[in-house]
């Protein structure tokens, strides 16, 4: 069955209490809205995204990720509302999934449920202990009657705590015909697109809720609710790679942004964070390492080692205090304390605790090339851009800044002065 999707996208999120749309928040690494465009991609090809608030920031935003997707602006001024957000949209589909924004826990496996029903109306609805913030569904003899709005609620309907989730299918009929009959004489004055269910109730109309869980259909109003679903989405990827064979130390104290990916047999100590689609190959993240847009492969890092965007390391042991940043090293050991930046670096390369590649001269930035097989001694700048051919030895403490042949040593230090007595001279 072909469904159309229509995603709202439009609201201020005043709760938020941000300058920034509530859709373009952050969590796992990707705009709350992301996750609703890519999950509804999977099940449909008539995707809609209402958008009006700050409507150019949230267009660059998804259009940096996804190519054709139709925006429909929102007439927030005369129809404020979810139901206000739906009027007037044309869909390609007799089916239209109907989803908020702001779930971003939501997952194409669940949006699919929806489409095994024949009912006019499928709605989601979760039981919650805590219905805070939700649509009540207000459920009589069995059946849907209606939504009623937190702020409308009375104290006993705020008591119900079998709650609206946020996602609906509609024939196109029922929508056409509803809509427009919405009203917003309610405590907001807006258009509720939850009203549609007492209107087609006491149209004869089916209606049939699908109870779904928490864990995919969150909403996020607020920074509270945005911290608990990303602890729900970090639980979720954990425990995926876990099932999938990745060992991890302490999980709930890692972090995992959610176009990571980790194979083989990989180890990830406790408090490490995987940012920006970093991926880990047969390798060992020790504790509190963060790897960053990179690739590691048959490797070992930390702990407490930086690993920035755009580096590619390889059969190479990183220790802690390392930061690497845009650079390649293939069968390299950089134990302590090193700033390696810019450089490509080769096999059976040691280098010595604080080696610094100096590759930055206040303008620019320079490369830093080492062959295989040399020994950087301890405490060595490496001015860039250097190239430091294979079998070469350079002596602890040395400013390099010029290219160094193969098999040489280079070594660049003040003689050693030693003064007899001077000590008990000084201090009288
Ligand atoms: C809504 C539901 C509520 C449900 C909850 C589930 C209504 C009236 N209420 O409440 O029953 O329990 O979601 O999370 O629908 N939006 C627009 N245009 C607008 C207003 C909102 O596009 O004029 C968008 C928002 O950007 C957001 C989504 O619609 O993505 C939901 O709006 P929100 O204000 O968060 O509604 P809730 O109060 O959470
Ligand atoms: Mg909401």
């Amino acid at each position: 069955m072909s469904i159309s999707v229509i995603i709202l996208a439009a609201g201020k999120g005043t709760r938020m209490k941000s300058s920034l749309p509530k859709v373009l928040h952050k969590i796992s690494g990707f705009e709350m809205l992301y996750y609703s465009i890519k999950e509804s991609q999977e099940i449909s090809d008539d995707i809609i995204v209402v958008v009006a608030h700050q409507s150019e920031a949230v267009k660059e935003a998804m259009g940096s990720y996804f190519k054709d997707i139709k925006f429909v602006e929102q007439d927030l001024e005369n129809y404020p509302g979810t139901g206000g957000a739906v009027r007037g949209i044309e869909c390609k589909n007799e089916k239209i999934l109907i989803l908020n924004g702001d779930m971003p826990l939501v997952e194409s496996e669940e949006l699919l449920k929806f489409a095994n029903f024949q009912s006019d109306i499928v709605m989601s609805v979760i039981e919650l202990e805590n219905p805070q913030g939700y649509g009540r569904v207000v459920i009589e003899d069995g059946e849907v009657q209606r939504i009623v709005e937190q702020k409308d609620a009375t104290e006993i309907e705020q008591k119900i705590k079998t709650v609206n989730a946020g996602v609906y299918l509609f024939n196109k009929n029922v929508l056409d015909k509803f809509l427009p009959q919405i009203q917003n004489n309610n405590a907001s004055s807006e258009y509720y697109l939850t009203d549609i269910i007492s209107l087609a109730k006491n149209d004869g109309l089916s209606i049939e809720p699908l109870i779904v869980s928490e864990q995919n259909f969150k909403g996020v109003n607020s920074k509270l609710d945005l911290a608990n679903s990303q602890t729900i989405m970090q639980r979720k990827i954990r425990e995926r790679f876990m099932l999938s064979g990745v060992e991890m130390r302490l999980p709930e104290t890692i972090y995992i942004e959610s176009n990571v990916e980790i194979d083989g047999t990989s180890i990830i100590e406790n408090g490490v964070s995987l940012v920006r689609g970093a991926k880990i190959i047969n390798s060992l993240i020790k504790t509190n390492s963060i790897v960053d847009d990179s690739v590691i492969k048959n490797s070992q890092i930390g702990p407490m080692a930086r690993i920035r965007p755009k580096s590619n390391i390889i059969n190479t042991h990183i220790g802690n205090f390392v930061e690497v940043k845009k650079s390649t090293l293939n069968g390299v050991k950089a134990g302590h304390l090193s700033y390696l930046g810019d450089s490509i670096i080769d096999e059976g390369t040691n280098i010595g605790a604080g080696v610094i590649t100096c590759n930055y001269d206040g303008k620019n930035k320079y490369q830093t090339i080492i062959g295989k097989n040399v020994f950087v001694g301890s405490d060595v700048q490496l001015i860039a851009p250097v190239t430091i051919e294979d079998d070469v030895i350079i002596g602890a403490g040395t400013t390099l800044s010029k290219d160094v042949k193969k098999g040489s040593l280079a070594i660049s230090r003040v003689a050693l002065r030693s003064v007899k007595g001077f000590y008990y001279k000084f201090f009288s």
